[in-house]
């Protein structure tokens, strides 16, 4: 799946996307440049709804905008049938402007301030998913004051605390004790769940239409009993139930400081790399008919709900390439650097492992151990660190797969202007759907004094 699958080669050994050469495509737009394909996005779209729609009667695939907030991107979306799921007030906006109607809109996120609550309201958005207390009771005065009942749902969050020794493993200490556990504060715990329930039924602008999780690896195991009880115990009408996203596409790898460090290790003793080794992904058809058979196990006489999901990774991430420029190559502290054109300013996830061509010379065979950085001053600007990529000389273009997702949204003005970015075709149609920015763009908001 992804713009992998539609990329050729022309005579001139040139990475062509539906036989448009990405070569002349960078002589015309400049580098970097992000190359989104119309036909993966599509695609990725339809398999994830039919993977849903073909073993459930009841589906919304709910796009997370903030993977990819291109306005385009959300209009191709829209006009699939996706709906929105926004996670703040410029979310909102986008969403808005690419044409999804509020009935559409589904807002999520830890953080709705009372003006952003009145948008929502206002924009007769289909659900407002609540993270806390606080977030009900704002949101009942606010209904109360636009004269509204508004729908709403609670976000679950199943966190309970690891024992002593497995907090104590390396993986869990890097990775979730340094930071507090910190994913531990989305959301209402399991334990006051039912409090939230009690509460919905004194604030009388609020009406009780969804339960939700993410990621959703262990939503519905989550999300039942609790569905069973707002029902049963405190006759709520619950319509949907939200999974949400984490929907790995699998067409990239990913690594952790830990993996890395032990890669270096490993590599100083003779041993072989093993960051390249990919943990296989279960195909979506296999993970929503396990998602979907547990649900109907768990639903008994239950009223069946509908079954949302938040994708977001699955959809925008394969559908994009980014082509950087080679500016030169440096042998350095025993490591060999590619320095490019567009770093962690663009494209901030400095841990996949995306696969890598060189668009001007795609059939290169020769492959070796570098690290492809940016141009900024910070020591992490990897776009990839410790990869096996094919060899490359200075003026070369490299092409990085799956770049579709936190790039566009996550990227910065940091020490550069912001890339532009294209749409191709399945007819090779291409249509710049980001002007490049220039440097007074960055200035334009500010003030001389
Ligand atoms: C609440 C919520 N929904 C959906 C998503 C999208 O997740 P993914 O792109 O992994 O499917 C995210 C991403 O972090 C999220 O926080």
């Amino acid at each position: 799946m992804g713009v992998k699958e539609h990329l050729d080669v022309n005579g001139a050994n040139h990475l062509t996307l539906h036989r448009v050469d990405l070569v002349s495509l960078c002589e015309k737009f400049g580098t970097p440049l992000f190359v989104f394909d119309e036909a993966s996005l599509a695609e990725n779209f339809e398999r994830f709804r039919k993977a849903f729609e073909s073993v459930y009667p009841k589906v919304m695939v709910c796009y997370s905008v903030k993977t990819n907030n291109n306005l385009a991107v959300c209009k191709i979306l829209r006009e699939r049938g996706a709906y929105a799921e926004v996670s703040s007030g410029l979310d909102l906006h986008i969403a808005l402007k690419a044409g999804f109607s509020g009935e559409h809109i589904i807002f999520d996120g830890p953080f709705k301030p009372v003006e952003i609550l009145e948008e929502a309201v206002k924009s007769g958005v289909l659900l407002i998913n609540c993270e806390s207390f606080a977030e009900l009771e704002r949101l009942n005065i606010v209904a109360e004051r636009l004269g509204v009942k508004q729908p709403v749902g609670l976000r679950v969050n199943p966190f309970k605390p690891p024992s002593f020794f497995r907090s104590l493993h390396p993986k869990t200490l890097l990775e979730e004790a340094a930071f507090c556990f910190a994913g531990c504060r989305f959301g209402l715990s399991l334990g006051e769940i039912r409090e939230a329930f009690k509460r919905l039924k004194s604030l009388k602008h609020l009406r009780l239409e969804c339960l939700m999780t993410h990621p959703y690896y262990r939503a519905v195991d989550v999300l039942m009993p609790l569905f069973r009880e707002a029902v049963e115990n405190f006759g709520f009408e619950i319509k949907y139930l939200n999974i949400g996203g984490g929907f790995d596409p699998g067409t990239s790898g990913s690594t952790g400081d830990l993996l890395l460090a032990l890669d270096y290790v490993k590599r100083r003793i003779g041993l072989k790399s093993s960051l390249d080794r990919r943990k296989p992904v279960k195909n979506i058809e296999d993970v929503a008919k396990a998602i979907v058979e547990n649900v109907k196990h768990q639903l008994g006489s239950l009223p069946t709900p509908g079954l949302m999901a938040e994708p977001g990774r699955f959809i925008a991430g394969p559908s994009a390439l980014l082509l950087l420029r080679v500016d030169h190559v440096k042998v350095a502290g025993g490591f060999k650097w590619i320095m490019v054109d567009g770093g962690t300013n663009i494209l901030p996830s400095f841990y996949e492992r995306r696969e890598l061509l060189v668009a001007n010379n795609v059939s290169v065979s020769e492959r070796e151990l570098v690290n492809v950085v940016g141009p900024l001053l910070y020591p992490k600007d990897f776009i990839a660190i410790k990869a096996f990529a094919p060899r490359v000389k200075e003026g070369d273009l490299l092409a990085v797969l799956d770049c579709g997702a936190y790039s566009l949204s996550s990227s910065t003005q940091f020490l550069y202007p912001r890339p532009p970015a294209v749409l191709i075709n399945s007819q090779g149609r291409v249509q710049l759907i980001r002007e490049r920015e220039t440097y007074e763009d960055v200035l334009a908001k500010d003030r001389l004094i």
